[in-house]
């Protein structure tokens, strides 16, 4: 057993004894992410790659999020420019909208709203990240495009569109904008609305029709996921943008989404998982906080049917997520917390970063091994690895940003 990842619950509470997030778990041991299904231990970067990850993603993919469709699974996909300015923030940014149709028809679609920095030598690197409220949301800028009547009648019975900059706070564009970085983040109810119909409308309609389902088919989570993998295939179109260097983002249910996304792209070249606590980056078994039974109740459409066997079970789960970030690797990662925000569990989601540093080791790279959760608001970088606990609520604030830009800033620029 690698006693590294013997996990008992007091090794990591003496320096955080006070914080309301810090409470014990049970004592639980985590699966050897470099341990084989056949019992072989990996010893190397080659047989991570051609043996071990492509097990794990099998067990992802089939008992937790369900199974994507292929890249090309919607043939009729196809962009449209619908609004374009030079002027966006004072000069600093160039915003661009663009619809994203998944279908001939254009009955399926995401709005995508970039900004580019108007100031750049060359392609540019980027974030790009689902929002929950709309795009006009996410900004005070008001040329952002409304969603229409049509698409909002899509969403859950008895949506209320929220008003401009509703969730401006979480998307410091001019802050972003003004370090070098382009932007670009669609509403996730546009790609598959947030609430369980049986996996009929959204991009599952468009793409499974009455295709009958099992415990392996592909949840919501998957399928925002899926959607940001079709945006990246339309940033490699952007001429002013550096489709190699994107980080993906996501907070809370979309932080699981991001490091789903990384997970099964791996052109995304960062990731950050923002307060995505259970079935993100939080430890399942210490059943902290929200769990896998909770989870699966009050979000039975978020991922496959197989994963509602864990309920309970955790400990019978033949992987846990410091194993979603092991997918990640040698890519750089980043797991976010917030202190208040004990739902997450703080102190699970750091301990998947040191669960998977030995699958970054392999590629040659440091990653987060010590075993005292560092305090609140005391960034910790280690090799490819990045981590935050920042002091407040659940949420993504300036100071999360700031983190995200210094770590982005050391690998893509
Ligand atoms: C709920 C849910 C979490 C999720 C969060 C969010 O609290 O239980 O799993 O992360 O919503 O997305 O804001």
């Amino acid at each position: 057993m690698n006693t590294l990842l013997k996990l008992a619950a007091t090794a990591a509470l003496s320096v955080i004894a006070l914080s309301s997030y810090a409470q014990p778990s049970n004592p639980y041991e985590l699966p050897d992410p470099l341990k084989m299904e056949d019992g072989r231990i990996v010893k190397n970067k080659r047989q991570w790659i051609n043996e071990r990850r492509p097990e794990l993603m099998e067990m992802l993919r089939s008992q937790m999020f369900g199974r994507e469709p292929a890249a090309d699974a919607a043939p009729d996909i196809h962009y449209t420019l619908l609004e374009e300015s030079k002027d966006a923030f004072g000069g600093l940014a160039t915003r661009r909208q663009v619809k994203i149709s998944f279908d001939k028809d254009e009955n399926y679609y995401l709005v995508l709203l970039m900004y580019i920095p108007n100031k750049h030598n060359g392609p540019v690197p980027a974030f790009l990240g689902p929002n929950f409220k709309g795009n006009h949301a996410t900004t005070d800028d008001p040329e952002v495009l409304m969603p229409t009547k049509e698409k909002l009648a899509t969403f859950a019975p008895g949506y209320k569109v929220e008003p401009r900059d509703a969730n401006g706070h979480r998307w410091e564009y001019e802050y972003i904008l003004s370090h070098g970085y382009a932007v670009a983040t669609f509403c996730y109810n546009d790609v598959d609305p947030d609430f369980h119909d049986g996996f009929h409308n959204g991009i599952h309609g468009l793409i499974d029709g009455d295709k009958p389902r099992n415990g392996e088919s592909w949840g919501s989570i998957s399928a925002w996921a899926w959607s940001l993998s079709r945006c990246l295939d339309y940033l490699e179109t952007v001429k002013e943008i550096d489709a190699k260097k994107v980080a993906v983002i996501g907070h809370s249910r979309l932080g699981k989404t991001s490091l789903w996304a990384g997970a099964t792209d791996q052109r995304f070249a960062l990731v950050i998982s923002n307060d995505s606590g259970c079935s993100g980056a939080a430890i399942a078994r210490r059943k902290f906080g929200e769990t896998v039974a909770a989870i699966n109740k009050s979000f039975p459409h978020w991922f496959c049917d197989n994963y509602k066997a864990y309920g309970g079970r955790e400990e019978m789960m033949p992987w846990d997520q410091h194993e979603l970030i092991a997918m990640i690797a040698p890519r750089p990662v980043y797991v976010a917390s917030a202190s208040e925000d004990s739902w997450a569990d703080p102190v699970g989601e750091y301990f998947s970063l040191v669960g998977a540093a030995s699958v970054y080791n392999l590629f040659g790279y440091d990653g987060i091994t010590d075993r005292n959760v560092p305090g609140i608001e005391h960034p910790v970088v280690v090799g490819r690895m990045g981590h935050h606990i920042r002091k407040g609520e659940h949420n993504v604030r300036l100071y999360d940003w700031e983190n995200y830009v210094a770590f982005a800033d050391r690998f893509l620029k």
